[in-house]
C-alpha cells in the first residue's frame, strides 16, 4: 500500500496515477469518492446541513475497477465529468468533513486494497486510513503554483477555501504524516515529481520501485 497525500491541486493525481503505472498497482483515487458524494448531494437537492440526509446520498456511492485503474458510480450511474462540477468543487469539502460519510468511504478504501497492491490518493491515506503502511508520500506545491495548475485545467476551483476547511475539520484533517516523504512540486515538472517518488519508495524499500526507477 502506497499513500499518497497531499493539499487542493497539489498534482497528486497525475503522480499516483504514472506511479501506479509504473509499479503496475491498482490506482485509487479517494477524491473521486468524496467528489461522487458531493455530487449525489448536488444532484438530490439535499441540504448540506442536514447530515444524516447527507449520509444516506452518499450511500449510493460505489467503486469499480477496470485497467489498473478505479471508477467511481452513484447508483448505477458512472461519474466522471460530473466530478470535477463547479457545484462539486464548492460542496465537496463540506461534505467530506461529515464523519458518517468518512466512515462509510474509509470502510470502501479499505476492501478495495484487501489482497491488492495500491497506490492509494487523498487527504488522509497515510494519517488515518492506512497509517500502517511505511509508504507514505506527501506531495505539495505552493498554493501560487496550485491555483495556476487549477486554473489551467480551465476548472473554477476554489483550493485556498477547501485547504482551509479540510485542513480545520475535527474528522481526519489534511495533516502531514510524522513518516511521510515530503515532495514539494512547485518548481518540479511532472516526470522528476514522478521520479523522486519512485526513488522516494525505493529509499523506504518498497520492492520493484527501484527496478522501474
Ligand atoms: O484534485 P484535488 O486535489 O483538488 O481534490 P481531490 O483529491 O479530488 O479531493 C476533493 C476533496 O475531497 C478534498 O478537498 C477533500 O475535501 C476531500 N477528500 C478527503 O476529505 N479525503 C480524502 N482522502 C480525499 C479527498
Amino acid at each position: 500500500m502506497v499513500a499518497i497525500d497531499g493539499p487542493a491541486a497539489s498534482g497528486k493525481s497525475s503522480v499516483a496515477s504514472r506511479v501506479a503505472a509504473r509499479l503496475g498497482f491498482l490506482y485509487v483515487n479517494t477524491g473521486a469518492m468524496y467528489r461522487a458524494a458531493a455530487w449525489a448531494v448536488v444532484d438530490g437537492g439535499i441540504d448540506p446541513a442536514d447530515g444524516a440526509a447527507v449520509v444516506a446520498a452518499a450511500g449510493a456511492v460505489g467503486i469499480g475497477f477496470e485497467e489498473g485503474r478505479s471508477f467511481v458510480r452513484c447508483g448505477e450511474r458512472r461519474l466522471e465529468a460530473e466530478l470535477v462540477l463547479e457545484a462539486v468543487n464548492g460542496m465537496v469539502s463540506r461534505v467530506a468533513a461529515n464523519p458518517g460519510v468518512r466512515e462509510r468511504l474509509v470502510a470502501m478504501q479499505r476492501e478495495a486494497a484487501r489482497g491488492r497492491d495500491v497506490v492509494m490518493e487523498g487527504r488522509d491515506i497515510g494519517s488515518a486510513v492506512f497509517p500502517e503502511t511505511p509508504y507514505k508520500l506527501y506531495i505539495d506545491a505552493s498554493e501560487e503554483v496550485r491555483q495556476r495548475r487549477r486554473a489551467g485545467q480551465g476548472i473554477v476551483d476554489s483550493i485556498a477555501a477547501r485547504d482551509r476547511q479540510d485542513s480545520a475539520r475535527k474528522a481526519s484533517p489534511l495533516v502531514i504524516p510524522l513518516d511521510a516523504v515530503v515532495i514539494d512540486s512547485s518548481e518540479m515538472t511532472l516526470d522528476a515529481v514522478v521520479a523522486a517518488a519512485l526513488g522516494s519508495l525505493a529509499d523506504l524499500g518498497l520492492a520493484g520501485a527501484r527496478g522501474v526507477l
